[in-house]
């Protein structure tokens, strides 16, 4: 019998290139957006599929909110609409919605939304589908930091008691496990303040395949190769005899 296929218990997604599977076309950049959030929903439904539990898209970063205006608004709109769309979705397939970031940077009527939906699907356990917004890399970090430092200051933990455990517990979702696979599209080299703490062991898969593009078929390839790769996490195997 042939094993069974590896799966990636957590998928960690950059997706990039939007912007420029628009201007390929000559549509406006929000038109990249659109097609990319129909991406969004197809890797869902696909995630699930193949029993991924963890699921992190890079929906909005800390340094996104320099864009126009006009496309920041298309892209809050947006996610608005994939909300109000796809929240049966996350009912009827008992999925957890989490958001990782800073959402309190977040206009207040989404908040609203997002809050709403998190605490109706808390309960949920066939999956997690987190949206990193407002998100950061070393903001979360630097998070974690005041945190603890707090604790320290009010005499509950001791300095020299900190160690890795206790600055992954005082990340967003410290519950989460790290990614297995992570995900960037679009063929950049570059890992741009997404996910810096969890993903020190994670597999890369990085793809020319633009956003809009990345599709069923494309994650299929994504997972396949993780399932060839051999993850040593630091060990070769080998010893001393
Ligand atoms: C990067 O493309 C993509 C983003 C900054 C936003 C991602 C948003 C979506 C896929 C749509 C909405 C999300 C949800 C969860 C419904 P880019 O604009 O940087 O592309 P470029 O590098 O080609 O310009």
């Amino acid at each position: 019998m042939p094993d069974a296929p590896k799966i990636p218990r957590h998928v960690a997604i950059i997706m990039d290139g939007n912007g420029r599977w628009a201007n390929q076309r000559g549509l406006p950049r929000l038109r990249g957006h659109e097609e990319g959030a129909e991406s969004v929903r197809a890797v869902i439904r696909a995630c699930r599929d193949y029993g991924v539990r963890y699921l992190t898209l890079y929906a909005f970063s800390v340094e996104n909110w320099v864009r126009p205006q006009s496309e920041i608004r298309g892209l809050m709109s947006l996610l608005r609409k994939f909300l109000a769309e796809r929240e049966h979705e996350l009912h009827e397939n008992h999925v957890r919605l989490r958001v990782i970031g800073r959402m309190e940077d977040l206009p207040l009527p989404i908040q609203h939304s997002l809050k709403r939906v998190i605490k109706a699907t808390a309960a949920y356990d066939q999956g997690e589908l987190i949206l990193a917004l407002s998100y950061g890399g070393r903001a979360e970090i630097t998070h974690a930091v005041q945190a603890i430092a707090r604790e320290v200051k009010a005499g509950l933990l001791a300095p020299k008691a900190i160690d890795e455990q206790t600055i992954a517990a005082h990340l967003y979702a410290p519950d989460i496990p790290d990614p297995d696979l992570l995900i960037r599209t679009s063929g950049e080299m570059r890992i741009s303040n997404f996910l810096l703490w969890q993903i020190s062991y994670t597999e890369l898969y990085i793809t020319e395949v633009l956003w809009p593009d990345f599709r069923e078929a494309e994650l299929a390839k994504a997972i396949e190769a993780y399932g060839r790769r051999k993850r040593r996490f630091g060990d070769t195997k080998e010893r001393d005899v």
